[in-house]
C-alpha cells in the first residue's frame, strides 16, 4: 500500500467518508460517526484525525470528553473496509492517545483513559479487546409486552389506598429531578457521572427536548407519626419512578425511563419497579434500556424475558473501557 498521511478533520470529511465507508456496521457506528467533527479545546474537547490513501480519506478516529462522565473520554475510529488489518486502526489510536496525553499534560482535560461501545462479535468488539479496553457495561434494550406483570394490589385494594400509593407528577417536579437524578448517579457508579444538578437531570431526561411526557411516581404507603388511628398528613416518598417519552408511530412501544430510589434495599427496591412498570405496561407494551448495573429492574425484566413476556431488541451494547 502507498505511503497514508494524516490530517486534522475538516468539514465536508463526514460526506466523503460515508461514501467510501457504505452504511454502518452496527447502531453504535452509526452514532459515533455523528461524533466526527472538527477538532475543538472545549465544549467538549475534541479531536479528530483522517487518514489519507492518496489524497482520498479512508478512515478516521476521534477522541473526546463528556462533562457528564468525566473519568474517561470517548473513543472512535473507523476504516474503510479494503483498507482493515494493515494497522491503520492502530495507528490512528496511537495518535489520538498522543493528543489526549497531551492535552492532559497541559491541563485541558483531567484523564487519559478511554471507553467506547461496540456490539459483541464485531471487528470493532476485537479491535477494542486488542487495544485493551475491558468490559464495563452491558445494556440491553427490552420490550415488555402488555399484561406481563400481575397489577399490584395496594393495601386492602381500595381507590384511596391506590391513589395514595401511584401519582402523576409533572416532569418539571423537583422531587421527581431529584430521585431520577440519584438513581441515574447510582447506577453509573462504573462511569461516574459525579452529582448531578437540578438542571442537568432535567436537561438529560426531563424536559421538553427530551420528549418526556409524563411521569408517575410509587410513595410508600404514607404513615401518621402520631400512630395508625391519626390520618396522616405527608406523603410518603417516592419509592420508583417512570418518565414517557413521545413515540413515533402510534401502535409503537413506548419509551420508558424506570428507576426507584437508591438508598432503598434491594428487594423493596424491586418491588416498587416491579409494581409501577406491571401499572404502565399493563395495556400498552413499553421499551426501556436495561444496564447490567440496574439490579432491581433486572430483578424483574429477567423473568419475563425467560418467560417470553419480554423480548430483547436489536443486539446488546457493550461499554468497554480502561480503568
Ligand atoms: C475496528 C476497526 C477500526 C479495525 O480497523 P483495522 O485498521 O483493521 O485495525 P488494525 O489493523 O489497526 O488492528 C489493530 C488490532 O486489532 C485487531 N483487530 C482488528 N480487527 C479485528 C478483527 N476483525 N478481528 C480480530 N482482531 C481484530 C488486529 O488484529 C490488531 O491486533 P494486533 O496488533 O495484535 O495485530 C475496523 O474494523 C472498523 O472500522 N470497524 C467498524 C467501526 C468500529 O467498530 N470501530 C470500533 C470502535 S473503536
Amino acid at each position: 500500500m502507498a505511503e497514508l498521511s494524516y490530517r486534522p478533520w475538516r468539514d465536508g470529511d463526514d460526506l466523503a467518508l460515508n461514501e467510501i465507508w457504505g452504511d454502518p456496521e452496527t447502531f453504535q457506528a452509526g452514532q459515533f460517526r455523528g461524533a466526527l467533527a472538527v477538532s475543538q479545546d472545549a465544549g467538549p474537547w475534541r479531536r479528530t484525525i483522517v487518514a489519507e490513501d492518496q489524497g482520498i480519506a479512508v478512515a478516521a478516529g476521534v477522541v473526546y470528553s463528556t462533562a457528564l462522565h468525566a473519568e474517561r473520554l470517548w473513543v472512535y475510529v473507523e476504516v474503510a473496509r479494503d483498507h482493515r488489518g494493515t494497522g491503520l486502526a492502530a495507528t490512528l489510536l496511537a495518535m489520538l492517545r498522543a493528543e489526549a496525553a497531551a492535552a492532559k499534560a497541559a491541563g485541558t482535560i483531567g484523564t487519559t483513559a478511554l471507553r467506547t461501545k461496540v456490539e459483541p462479535g464485531t471487528a470493532g468488539a476485537a479491535f477494542a479487546a486488542r487495544i485493551g479496553l475491558a468490559p464495563l457495561q452491558r445494556s440491553r434494550v427490552v420490550v415488555v409486552s402488555p399484561n406481563a406483570l400481575r397489577l399490584p394490589v395496594f393495601g386492602e385494594g381500595t381507590e384511596a389506598e391506590a391513589t395514595e400509593r401511584v401519582q402523576d407528577l409533572a416532569t418539571g417536579s423537583v422531587e421527581l429531578t431529584d430521585v431520577v437524578g440519584r438513581y441515574y448517579e447510582a447506577v453509573h457508579a462504573w462511569d461516574p457521572t459525579g452529582p448531578l444538578s437540578p438542571g442537568t437531570v432535567q436537561r438529560l431526561f426531563l424536559d421538553d427536548l427530551t420528549g418526556a411526557h409524563g411521569a408517575i411516581v410509587l410513595r410508600a404507603a404514607p404513615e401518621s407519626s402520631f400512630g395508625a388511628s391519626v390520618a396522616p398528613t405527608k406523603k410518603g416518598r417516592v419509592q420508583a419512578f417512570v418518565v414517557s417519552y413521545t413515540q413515533g408511530a402510534q401502535d409503537a412501544p413506548t419509551d420508558v425511563f424506570v428507576g426507584h430510589e437508591p438508598a432503598l434495599a434491594p428487594a423493596e427496591a424491586a418491588d416498587a419497579v416491579r409494581d409501577l412498570l406491571a401499572l404502565i405496561a399493563h395495556q400498552h407494551p413499553v421499551v426501556l434500556e436495561l444496564d447490567e448495573s440496574m439490579t432491581a429492574l433486572r430483578a424483574v425484566v429477567e423473568p419475563l424475558l425467560e418467560a417470553g413476556k419480554a423480548s430483547v431488541r436489536g443486539v446488546e451494547t457493550l461499554v468497554v473501557g480502561e480503568s
